[in-house]
C-alpha cells in the first residue's frame, strides 16, 4: 500500500492562537488517522518550535517555506538552511509560485537554494508548474522540463534522490480549478520518467499534486498511479476539512 505524503502550506496565515488550537484538534482528532500518512506541516517559520512542541508526535514532520542560500553573513531578513535544520526541520518548500512571482525568483536562484538545501541535509520539495498563459500555447512540458533542468545543471545528475517534486499549476493556485486527476497523473509520469532518465540511476523521488486540493477531489488525486501525495493551501487552515482530506487518504487501498 503506497503511503500518502500531505503537506500543509499555510503561507502567510496564522498567529499564535490558530496554532493552539490547530495543535490541540490535531492532538485528540487527526493522529488517529496517521497509519498510511505522512505529514508535513508548514505554518510560518516562527510558530513551528510552538506547533512541534504541542502536537509532540515524531510523526510529524515540519517544511520551511523558504530559505536564502547563503550559509551566513550580511542579509538582512534572510535565514538560512542550517538554521531552520537547528530547530528540527526537515524539510524545505522551494520554487513556489508566489515566489517566483512575487520575489522575482528564477529557476537560477532555486537551483542555489535547492543546493544549499541538498548540502544542508534536508529534504527539498521543489514545486513546479505553467502558468495559463503557457498551458493554452501547450508549453506546459517545456517550462516544467526547463525548471527541472536548472536544478540539474546545478546540482548533479543525483540532485533529486530523496526530493519531493510538487507539480502546482499556477492557474490552479487558490482558484478552485483543479487539474484532472488524468492530467496530474499523465504530468506527474513524464516528470517522474524524465527525473530517472536524466539520473541515470534509480534514485527515490516523490511526486505530488497541489492547487485548490479539497475534500471532494482529493480521493480522485491520490488514487493516481503517479500521485505520491498532495500540497494544501487554504485548505489545511481549516481543521476539520483538513482532518476529513487525512481521514479520506488513510483509507486508501493502493
Ligand atoms: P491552494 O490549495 O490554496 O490552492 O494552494 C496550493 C498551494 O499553493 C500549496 O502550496
Amino acid at each position: 500500500m503506497k503511503k500518502i505524503i500531505i503537506i500543509a502550506n499555510w503561507k502567510l496565515n496564522g498567529n499564535k492562537a490558530l496554532v493552539n488550537k490547530f495543535s490541540k484538534y490535531f492532538t485528540s482528532n487527526i493522529i488517529k488517522y496517521l497509519k498510511n500518512n505522512i505529514i508535513i506541516m508548514s505554518p510560518p517559520v516562527i510558530y513551528i518550535e510552538q506547533m512541534k512542541k504541542l502536537i509532540n508526535n515524531k510523526k510529524i514532520f515540519f517544511a520551511s517555506q523558504n530559505i536564502d542560500y547563503h550559509e551566513t553573513g550580511a542579509f538582512t531578513g534572510e535565514l538560512s538552511a542550517n538554521m531552520i535544520k537547528e530547530i528540527g526541520i526537515k524539510y524545505v518548500i522551494l520554487g513556489h509560485s508566489e515566489r517566483r512571482e512575487n520575489h522575482n525568483e528564477n529557476n537560477k536562484l532555486i537551483a542555489k537554494k535547492f543546493n544549499s538545501i541538498k548540502k544542508n541535509k534536508i529534504i527539498p520539495i521543489l514545486c513546479i508548474g505553467e502558468t495559463k498563459k503557457e498551458k493554452k500555447l501547450g508549453l506546459t512540458d517545456k517550462v516544467l522540463k526547463k525548471q527541472i533542468d536548472s536544478i540539474f545543471l546545478k546540482c548533479g545528475k543525483l540532485a533529486f534522490n530523496n526530493s519531493i517534486i510538487a507539480y502546482e499549476p499556477r492557474w490552479s493556485i487558490g482558484s478552485g480549478k483543479t487539474a484532472s486527476p488524468n492530467l496530474i497523473n499523465k504530468i506527474l509520469k513524464i516528470i517522474k520518467k524524465y527525473i530517472l532518465k536524466n539520473s541515470f540511476q534509480d534514485i527515490k523521488v516523490y511526486m505530488q499534486y497541489g492547487g485548490s486540493v479539497s475534500c471532494d477531489n482529493i480521493k480522485n488525486i491520490i488514487n493516481q498511479k503517479y500521485v505520491d501525495g498532495v500540497l494544501i493551501g487554504s485548505g489545511s487552515l481549516n481543521f476539520k476539512n483538513f482532518k476529513k482530506m487525512i481521514k479520506i487518504s488513510s483509507k486508501l487501498k493502493i
